[in-house]
């Protein structure tokens, strides 16, 4: 059975900004993430408190965060990666923040400069700091299906970090393919195992990127087995800084598409989200690769 409704979490603003070459200006992100909020998006993603020489792209989070606070009853999740993170986040009244580890010791030490256990120490302070102060924390989990440098990544591995990421006591936890290697079946496999060993289907979200255009089929894959969190980033903008052939994102609007032709609510106005990345596109010099966007823009 599929469920009626998704709660989709919107991502293009943070993994999609992230990996322009161009530094976007900051009214425009801020506008941007006005609009997301204004087509019915329910959770919008807004940047990182990360190390600005890690992410340049996203340095003006501090003056970025505060232009979002007229934005009203719009869950804006950061990504926050230690204590550092955290404070910042915090001082800006942030109340969602998400700390992002991975299955695979390669990307570990490229995105975090820590082995998979040490991230996961940094994480816990963060955590437990985040908790005591009523702050909802998302755990997200790179490289469960595939890495670039490692290959194939055993489920078993996937499972340990992901129970551990729990175990710290985040929220909910977010499965990101970010090569986009991923396939159904496998995805079926993972969730499968992952309730085996007493994660929760309602605690998952997934994070597909559509490098080999298995994105959506990999999204009806988890609805069928029961998940209603959905990762997808305006317009198809995405990849990872720190992983070489990561793509973007599944496209909120090819998400959609689907969802609305399965009779399951969202919440979002398909027109007005392609209508904001067909001026994002423009803002950044490029179409858009979502064939959602470009169907519906092109009339
Ligand atoms: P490090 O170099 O090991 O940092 O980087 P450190 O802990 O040794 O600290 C060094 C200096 O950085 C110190 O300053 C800290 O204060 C400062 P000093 O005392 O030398 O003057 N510092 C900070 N400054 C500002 N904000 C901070 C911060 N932390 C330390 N938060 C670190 C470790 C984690 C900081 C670094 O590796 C980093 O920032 N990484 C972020 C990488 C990133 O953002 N990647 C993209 C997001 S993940 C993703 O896209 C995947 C996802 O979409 C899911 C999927 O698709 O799979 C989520
Ligand atoms: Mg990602």
């Amino acid at each position: 059975d599929l469920p009626a409704r998704v709660r989709i979490h919107e991502v293009g603003a943070r993994d999609g900004l992230q990996n322009e070459k161009a530094v976007v200006p900051t009214e425009v992100k801020a506008e941007f993430i006005h609009r997301l909020a204004a087509s019915g998006l329910t959770t919008v993603e807004a940047t990182s408190f990360v190390h600005p020489k890690w992410v340049p792209q996203l340095a003006d989070a501090e003056d970025l965060f505060p232009r979002l606070a007229d934005i009203g009853g719009v869950a804006l999740p950061v990504l926050v990666p230690n204590e550092r993170g955290l404070d910042r986040a915090l001082a800006l009244g942030a109340r969602r923040i998400a700390v992002f580890g991975s299955a695979t010791e390669t990307f570990a030490a490229r995105n975090l400069n820590r082995t998979v256990d040490e991230s996961l120490a940094m994480f816990e302070p963060v955590v437990a700091r985040a908790k005591a102060d009523k702050v909802h924390v998302r755990g997200y989990l790179s490289m469960c299906f595939g890495d670039p440098w490692e290959g194939p990544v055993p489920v078993h591995q996937v499972v340990r970090v992901a129970k551990a990421l729990m175990d710290l006591g985040c929220d909910e936890l977010s499965l990101g393919d970010t090569i986009g290697v991923a396939t159904p079946g496998h995805v079926q496999t993972l969730l499968s195992e992952l309730n085996e060993e007493g994660v929760r289907t309602d605690t998952i979200g997934v994070h597909f990127h559509d490098t080999y255009g298995q994105a959506l089929s990999n999204t009806l894959a988890a609805l069928q087995h029961g998940v209603t969190t959905v990762d997808a980033s305006a317009g198809g903008l995405g990849g990872c800084p720190y992983a070489k052939s990561a793509t973007g994102n599944l496209a909120t609007e090819d998400l959609v598409w689907m969802l609305e032709g399965l009779g399951i609510e969202t919440g979002v106005d398909l027109d007005a989200l392609t209508a904001t990345s067909v001026w994002l596109a423009e803002q950044l010099g490029r179409p858009s690769p979502s064939r959602t966007v470009r169907a519906l823009s092109v009339r």
